[in-house]
């Protein structure tokens, strides 16, 4: 046995402190791990004057992993370039952890996919991964205002985009060897307007000639987004850029019915912590009222437990107790959808009943 793993717990705001609550019960009942709770994003503000201290990243540098609930909510919303704001603390510890490689895997549950707004035949089987390249491009170039203007600015050195496309080659063969299929990867970019675009062809396709046994493929973005919702079964891996990985990421996690079901892994260099976190925002007009749906952080834990501390059983424990939930009819509001909708072929179907955080919680934890 090694010593007890250290995580650092970052509530946030909205309902960031009331999943990551319903978490750590998980947590505690998974293992022994010791705890610290800190503050970042809005609450942070209004507690120091910065959305991250130095002290809150210093903590998570030292940590063996941290798990954070969402930041921001309309109290801090400005246009104002001088003023603080929520998501330069999530920003912050992306760049000053070196997390490069955000993993966003979209594997829709089965009870689920009659929310998916897509017809059961299309979404049936989509199972993939987004691999976004998290601390470079436009998100973290040269920007401010000039007079009237604005400007922000998108940089790749062949550096970072070399170690991100190695993360998806590695992650579609891990795929591809799990899933008993053949291994996928598809590279978005714009490289029929952008240079950078155009740098990262380039040096993808470089790196794809150490990996002979993963089928490579370009698409460019807006084709993409198209394709993603007319063939989303037909990807495995997709691996792309800052900016276009955050919006794919969203209309990926829309697939599967609920932006609340799905889980993220932010990590940097072997052997540094990594960061995890549900993919939804902070949902600040439902925060405090016990309804959050706390399953993708559930399965942010999961992959806290794969990807930081290699405990492969206890993920797919976790995994199966919330596909378990599902299958027993348990919806949080955001699952519902505001009417009971049950796929028309279902032969006896399963009537849905609406729970809030903390039952969804209790459930799952029977269920491991
Ligand atoms: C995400 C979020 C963040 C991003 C925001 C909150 C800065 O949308 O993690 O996808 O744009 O990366
Ligand atoms: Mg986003």
């Amino acid at each position: 046995m090694t010593a007890t793993p250290r995580i650092v717990l970052l509530p946030g705001d909205g309902i960031g402190p009331e999943i990551v609550a319903a978490a750590r019960r998980l947590l505690e009942a998974l293992g022994e791990f010791a705890f610290s709770e800190r503050e970042v994003g809005g609450c942070s503000i209004d507690a120091h004057g910065t959305a991250l201290t130095d002290q809150v990243l210093a903590a998570c540098r030292d940590s063996d992993a941290v798990l954070l609930g969402a930041v921001g909510g309309p109290k801090w919303d400005t246009t104002d370039p001088a003023a603080p704001r929520p998501e330069q603390g999530l920003l912050g510890l992306r760049k000053g952890m070196g997390l490069y490689a955000n993993l966003r895997p979209v594997r829709p549950s089965p009870a689920l996919i009659s929310a998916s707004p897509l017809r059961e035949e299309r979404i049936a089987g989509t199972d993939l991964l987004v691999v976004r390249e998290l601390t470079g491009g436009i998100y973290f170039g040269d920007s401010g205002r000039d007079g009237d203007a604005a400007h922000d600015t998108c940089e790749y050195s062949e550096g970072e985009i070399e170690r991100i496309a190695r993360t998806a080659f590695e992650s579609a063969r891990r795929r591809a060897e799990l899933g008993g299929h053949a291994a996928r990867v598809t590279s978005v970019d714009k490289a029929n307007v952008l240079e950078t675009s155009r740098l990262w062809r380039e040096v993808v396709g470089r790196v794809a000639g150490d990996y002979a046994d993963v089928e490579l493929e370009h698409l460019l973005v807006d084709n993409a987004a198209m394709q993603l919702v007319s063939r989303p079964a037909d990807f495995d891996t997709i691996l792309t850029e800052n900016l276009f990985g955050d919006i794919l990421s969203d209309e990926s996690a829309m697939l599967t019915g609920s932006l609340g079901m799905l889980p993220s892994a932010s990590l940097g260099a072997e052997g540094s912590p990594g960061l995890f976190e549900p993919v939804h925002g902070s949902a600040p007009d439902i925060a405090g009222r016990g309804v959050a749906n706390p399953l993708a952080t559930f399965l942010s834990v999961a992959l806290m437990l794969r990807h930081g501390f290699d405990r492969a059983e206890d993920a797919a424990r976790i995994e199966a107790a919330v596909d378990a939930v599902l299958d027993r009819g348990l919806r949080t509001p955001d699952l519902l959808g505001g009417t009971v909708v049950q796929p028309p072929m279902a032969e006896d179907p399963t009537p849905e009943t609406e729970v809030g955080t903390e039952e969804m919680t209790d459930a799952v934890l029977q269920e491991l």
